[in-house]
């Protein structure tokens, strides 16, 4: 399974509006990027905001923030399909994950790219993806650490079937490579919104991963 999910990291309503109109009927998929401000030294929008978006998108939460269960009502009123939280904000990653699952969201672990890939392991059977982050969170347009790689390489050695997904700094020249190591999902922001002709840079992403 190979899927490209449009970032959008913005504090702006009108400009994540903006950027789902420009990805609608490319993608079945989004990420929202939820920041608290504390995690990371960055704000966003809210996830009340989306929920006064109609759109038929599935939207996954990628929370950069400390106390991820404080976002779990929030997210139930949009239509998220998937919480994405930080196992270095978790105190207690099971109690975590086991309010996450009550709330009926499919569940993803990230882990940024400082973190040893040892953080997650204990999880993975318990997820449904593991997510590594390419970049320091909070920003877009960052350059991705090449130190990831290999990461994502031992996990997929480790296993062969968990789902995994890259985010920060995925571009057109490195997509390829992330592919080749066994990543799943591909989350871009910069490398697809930056381009001139969107739809024209989405089909050359998605033709890096036929
Ligand atoms: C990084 C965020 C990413 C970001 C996308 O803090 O988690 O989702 O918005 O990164 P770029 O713009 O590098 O694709």
């Amino acid at each position: 399974m190979k899927k490209i999910i449009p970032a959008i990291l913005t504090d702006d309503v009108n400009d994540l509006k903006d950027k789902l109109g420009k990805v609608h009927g490319l993608t079945d998929w989004v990420q929202i990027d939820i920041m608290d401000g504390r995690f990371v030294n960055n704000t966003s929008v809210e996830l009340k905001d989306l929920a006064q978006i109609s759109t038929d998108f599935n939207f996954e939460a990628h929370l950069m923030v400390l106390e991820t269960e404080k976002y779990l009502q929030s997210a139930q009123e949009t239509n998220i399909k998937r919480v994405i939280f930080h196992v270095e904000a978790a105190d207690n990653v099971d109690g975590i994950i086991e309010k996450i699952r009550t709330y009926g969201f499919e569940i993803g672990i990230a882990l940024n790219p400082e973190t040893d890939l040892e953080n997650v392991l204990p999880y993975k059977d318990v997820v449904d993806v593991i997510l590594f982050l390419g970049v320091k969170p909070g920003f877009g347009g960052q350059d991705f650490m090449p130190s990831v790689i290999d990461k994502i390489k031992q996990l997929r050695e480790i296993d062969s079937n968990i789902l995994i997904e890259v985010d920060g700094g995925v571009k057109l020249d490195n997509i390829s490579v992330l592919n080749s190591v066994g990543a799943n999902y591909f989350v871009i922001g910069t490398g697809l919104f930056s381009a001139p002709d969107i739809k024209e840079r989405f089909n050359q992403l998605q033709q890096k991963l036929t």
